[in-house]
């Protein structure tokens, strides 16, 4: 295996934490470059299911160096609620859990922030987490965030955090009636945080790439998704990071002269959660049997997730912006038993057909889906473990799928456990 870098191809929830989870068997090194505890990534074994946040996915593994790289902003509480709950549940997490000193850290003022910004907002609110972590992002480019290695410094935290909380009480105390936060509780419960989690805390821009040195595989976990991608993504409807491939260079530190393969992961029918254009987005019958049958509901915020046909559009762009050189398909199950099934090829919008995503907002919210009708396959696929086993209609609809969107599909996975994916 060569350095492999995962994303999500549409808006996040594809499966990825499965995908990282399959894949880490191969690697050494599994890392996470961007988000933060927005992301929920779901990893299924046996009658268990974990649900990972901030810890990339490969954790499960035991002997697996797992690395938040400084992509990837942190919130202190999140990451020690998610340690205690896997080490509860027998997970091992010590030296295989590697922080970057350079990731910013999430406080309480970010968190309230995204929350009050959401309601100023009302009905063009971006419906985010509310996990903070836009206002961290607009802090780290403001350059007047925090970084861990500020937090192991004392004198430098407290003279950074003061800054900050200073200016951030104006803001809240004019702009939202809010009455701010307090010096002494913020410094006093991160100095709490610094003594649990300074054992996981180093250079990991050094680590990674010593470990590239020595020939280990690194497989980077992409967060959200190529639409939720700050510069690539339904725009302003979208996440803080950058979700797409070349987030993983910046977000540790790695050059992409050391990348070997970048694949996306994208489900067999499309889902958002949030608001924001959604060209194929299911009528309210299709959404209500698509959203129980594949259990459409938020691994981070338990809201439901809004369905719809493949949009291959989308996933066209998300092959461009990446390089994709494969694509993983997901969830196929879950359209087993629909009669018909649509694969969405272009938008049309005022007359003029779009083949390529269009940057204007407008047209994704107004356009008319161009679709290509299939007939199901009607048969259950969740037992199936090879391509060739798999009924005709559904082998026609995966090699549909590669020639409209233009990328090779790699595997297929067909319900959510370790064992219910395939390689074709
Ligand atoms: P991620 O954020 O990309 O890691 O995806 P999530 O974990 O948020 O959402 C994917 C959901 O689909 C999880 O509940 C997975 O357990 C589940 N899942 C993953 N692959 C499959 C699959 O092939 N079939 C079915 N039915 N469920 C799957
Ligand atoms: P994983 O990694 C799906 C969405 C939110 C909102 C927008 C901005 O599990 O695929 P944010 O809190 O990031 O400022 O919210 O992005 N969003 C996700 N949607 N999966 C995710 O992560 C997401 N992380 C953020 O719903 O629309
Ligand atoms: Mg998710």
């Amino acid at each position: 295996m060569s350095n492999t870098i995962i994303v999500g191809a549409q808006w996040g929830d594809e499966g990825k934490g499965k995908i990282i989870d399959v894949l880490a068997r191969e690697a050494d090194y599994i890392i996470r470059f961007q988000g933060g505890n927005n992301a929920g990534h779901t990893v299924v074994i046996g009658d268990q299911e974990f649900v990972l946040h901030l810890i990339p996915s490969g954790i499960l593994h035991p002997g697996k160096v797992c690395v938040i790289g400084n992509g990837v902003v942190v919130d202190p509480q999140a990451l020690c609620d998610e340690i205690e709950s896997l080490q509860k549940r027998k997970i091992t997490i010590g030296s295989n859990l590697k922080i970057s000193d350079q990731s910013h850290l999430i406080f309480p003022y970010h968190k309230i922030l995204d929350q009050l910004r959401e309601t100023h907002l009302g009905k063009s609110k971006i419906g985010t987490t509310g996990r903070g972590i836009g206002p961290c992002y607009v802090d780290k480019m403001a350059r007047c965030g925090i970084r861990l290695a500020d937090l192991m410094e004392d004198e430098v935290f407290q003279e950074k955090l003061g800054d900050n909380i200073h200016e951030k009480n104006e803001v809240f105390q004019e702009v939202y009636g809010h009455p701010g936060f307090s010096y002494e509780e913020i410094l006093e419960s991160y100095q709490g945080y610094r003594e649990k989690i300074k054992l996981y805390i180093c250079d990991t821009v050094r680590l990674l790439n010593d470990a590239i040195a020595k020939k280990k595989n690194l497989l980077f976990e992409g967060a959200q998704g190529t639409l939720l991608d700050v510069d690539h993504g339904t725009y302003p409807y979208v996440t803080s990071s950058s979700a797409t491939a070349g987030g993983a260079c910046a977000g540790t530190g790695i050059g992409p002269s050391k990348i070997g393969r970048v694949i996306g992961v994208a489900k067999a029918y499309t889902t958002r959660v949030g608001e924001g254009p959604f060209p194929t987005e299911f009528d309210a019958a299709q959404m209500k049997r698509i959203r129980q049958k594949g259990n459409e509901f938020g691994a981070t915020t338990g809201r439901p997730r809004r369905c719809g046909w493949f949009d291959a559009v989308l996933v066209r762009h998300a092959v461009l912006v990446n390089g994709l050189d494969e694509i993983i398909i997901t969830k196929l199950d879950v359209l087993d038993e629909d009669q018909t099934i649509k694969i969405c090829t272009s938008y049309q919008y005022q007359g003029k057909r779009y083949d390529r995503f269009p940057a204007n907002g407008k047209i994704l919210e107004e356009c008319e889906p161009i679709y290509e009708e299939h007939p199901g396959w009607r048969q259950q696929t969740c037992e199936i473990s090879s391509f060739k086993d798999l009924p005709i209609n559904a082998k026609k609809y995966l090699r549909r799928l590669e020639t409209v969107v233009g990328a090779p599909i790699k595997m297929v996975s067909v319900g959510s456990k370790r064992e219910q994916i395939f390689s074709i």
